[in-house]
């Protein structure tokens, strides 16, 4: 069976299986692409994203997340079909609005689907969909994936009208692309751009509540960079991957992701949105 026919009841809900809305517990969606990456830098089938996926699971992530490129430069048609089949935790696939990708998304029927924009030159997803100017294009893809009973998301840059967008698509969830914010953490942690990137995620991850809209966020984030974030009230899940793969070559991957685990959990029991508060 599809995840999206064994999705847990209470999912949808946003705020995880068991928990009621005043419980908001931050989701952690661990990005596994970096593990194809080095996989496929000597070919085979070695370091195995799926075994990677296990491992993520049991050290408390609550999402799988893998984008699938146009190139396939890291995460390949059969992982996804490996991971969709031989996985428990819900996946989230990354996909670009192209036929190619809503295809493949409706034969294998994914937990969820964030819709990302795709340049084949770019190293990394460096800025979020244009869902306002691109309303004509996505509108299918949003409602074709939707009916299939996979949960869109879209990967906005934290702007009122990339909101607005996804309310008129009738996209559940959006998810803020939290780049800039990072880039100005690494130029300097003090700085006031630190500052005026969490206002404007702070400002739009509530307005996305208000429009009734899920908020994820991801891009970038670190153990350093990740507490604010965190703590973000209106923001129900976080998706990280590149620090996650990479800060395990040093610690490894369990107790990396069980550390991102703990600071996220801190930021937010400091922050007053802990399980139950
Ligand atoms: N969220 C989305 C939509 C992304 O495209 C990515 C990068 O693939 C991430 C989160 C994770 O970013 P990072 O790998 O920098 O943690």
């Amino acid at each position: 069976m599809t995840q999206a026919g064994t999705r847990p009841s209470g999912y949808r809900a946003g705020y995880g299986p068991g928990y009621g809305p005043a419980a908001r517990r931050l989701r952690l969606g661990v990005n596994i692409d970096h593990v194809a990456t080095i996989r496929n830098a000597r070919g085979g089938g070695h370091p195995d994203p799926v075994r990677a996926a296990r491992l993520a699971a049991a050290a408390g992530a609550d999402g799988i997340t893998a984008h699938l490129r146009e190139d396939r430069r890291h995460m390949t048609d059969r992982d996804i079909e490996r991971l969709v089949a031989e996985i428990e935790l819900p996946l989230n696939l990354e996909m670009a609005a192209t036929e190619e990708m809503l295809a493949i998304a409706l034969r294998h029927r994914p937990h969820a689907a964030c819709i990302v924009p795709e340049k084949r030159s770019e190293v990394t997803t460096e800025g979020g969909l244009d869902a306002h100017g691109g309303r004509e294009l996505l509108e299918p893809y949003v409602s074709r994936l939707g009916e299939a009973g996979i949960r869109v998301s879209l990967f906005v840059d934290p702007e009122p009208h990339q909101l607005e967008a996804a309310v008129a698509l009738r996209a559940p969830v959006v998810e803020l692309h939290t780049g800039a914010y990072c880039e100005a953490w690494l130029e300097n942690p003090e700085g006031a751009a630190v500052e005026d990137e969490l206002r404007r995620l702070r400002e739009a991850a509530a307005a996305a509540e208000s429009l009734g809209l899920e908020c994820h966020a991801g891009h970038g984030l670190t153990f350093d960079s990740v507490p604010p974030v965190a703590q973000l009230p209106n923001v129900v899940e976080l998706n990280i991957g590149h620090f996650l793969i990479g800060e395990a070559i040093f610690g490894g991957l369990d107790s990396t992701i069980r550390r991102m685990r703990a600071v996220m959990d801190k930021a937010r029991a400091e922050a007053g949105g802990a399980l139950g508060a």
